[in-house]
């Protein structure tokens, strides 16, 4: 594995492995670093689909707000270098952000609708920075197939949306989303939480599984589903709900309250975002409606 911080230098590793072997296919996982198991399955399955994969460790500052966790966001690019290593990746792109953003960048990619709720509306602009840095790294490594986790299943539909709308020639693979024993999504951001916060955070898992059979219950709205939901959330003393929504996926569309679900094809998101103290979670789930 090669580790690179400079565009010149990923651009010259690539120019070379393509020019070696014109028809290999290029994987890219883009990632934020502090990588755990989740990340890990990302480079398995790029491995395994993929003749040349890429990684990107890069915390970038246009996706967190002014009053968000950029600072403190935790880093260890050695122990990230090693699971990748272990995992299949050729390249480690780990770039500064001078290196990313030379100057302050002009040109944004703006999503809209999809980007309207949930994430987007409670975190104003994360999505710009996310779609903007996203594309910076496909125009860099120009990979065959992008892989990216559904535990983010809202960054998800923006990225498809993105490569949809602006004729991006990448794949993009959704992953499933990895958890730990108990249930919990795996996410950089656990280490934040103390033992107490960790141990209520299991309802979020446990709410998912439970709403598979809310949802055959007869006559069940929308509305209702969405406050059993709340009210399971809540049963954890700690948590403090941000969103917790019941949508159309990918879309992200709203359905009317008193909406029968029974009376609805297609998928169906179940999504939240959920503080323990200082620490927001998320997880999702998706049902397919008969
Ligand atoms: P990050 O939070 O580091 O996540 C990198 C990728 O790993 C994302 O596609 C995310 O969905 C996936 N991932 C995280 N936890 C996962 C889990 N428990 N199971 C499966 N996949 C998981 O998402 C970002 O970084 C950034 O927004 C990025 C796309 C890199 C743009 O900066």
């Amino acid at each position: 594995m090669i580790r690179c911080t400079s565009i010149t230098e990923l651009r010259q590793l690539l120019a070379e492995q393509r020019k070696q072997s014109p028809d290999s296919r290029i994987g890219l996982v883009p990632t934020m670093g502090f990588l755990h198991e989740g990340h890990a399955s990302l480079m398995r399955r790029a491995d395994e689909e993929c003749d040349f994969n890429v990684l990107s460790v890069f915390v970038n500052p246009l996706q967190f707000g002014p009053n968000e966790d950029f600072e403190r966001y935790p880093r260890d690019i050695e122990r990230d270098a090693a699971i990748a290593e272990k995992n299949g990746i050729d390249i480690l792109f780990m770039p500064s952000v001078q290196e990313m953003y030379p100057t302050k960048p002009l040109t944004k990619v703006l999503i809209s609708d999809v980007t309207d709720r949930l994430c987007g509306a409670s975190r104003p602009g994360h999505f710009d920075g996310v779609g903007t840095v996203v594309s910076k790294l496909f125009n860099l490594v120009q990979p065959t197939k992008a892989y990216f986790g559904m535990k983010d299943a809202q960054q998800v539909a923006v990225i498809e949306q993105m490569v949809h709308d602006l004729n991006i020639p990448v794949q993009i693979v959704r992953c499933e989303t990895v958890r730990e024993a108990n249930g919990l999504a795996m996410s950089s951001r656990n280490v934040y939480l103390n033992e107490e916060q960790r141990e209520q955070a299991v309802v979020l898992s446990q709410t998912l599984r439970d709403a598979q059979s809310w949802l055959e219950e007869t006559g069940m709205t929308t509305g209702e589903l969405t406050k059993r939901i709340q009210a399971s959330i809540e049963k954890a003393p700690l948590a403090v709900i941000d969103y917790a929504e019941v949508l159309i996926y990918p879309s992200l569309s709203i359905i009317e309250p008193h909406q029968q679900l029974s009376q609805l094809s297609g998928t169906l998101i179940i999504a939240f975002a959920v503080k323990f103290g200082s620490t927001r979670l998320i997880d999702n789930r998706l049902f397919e409606l008969q």
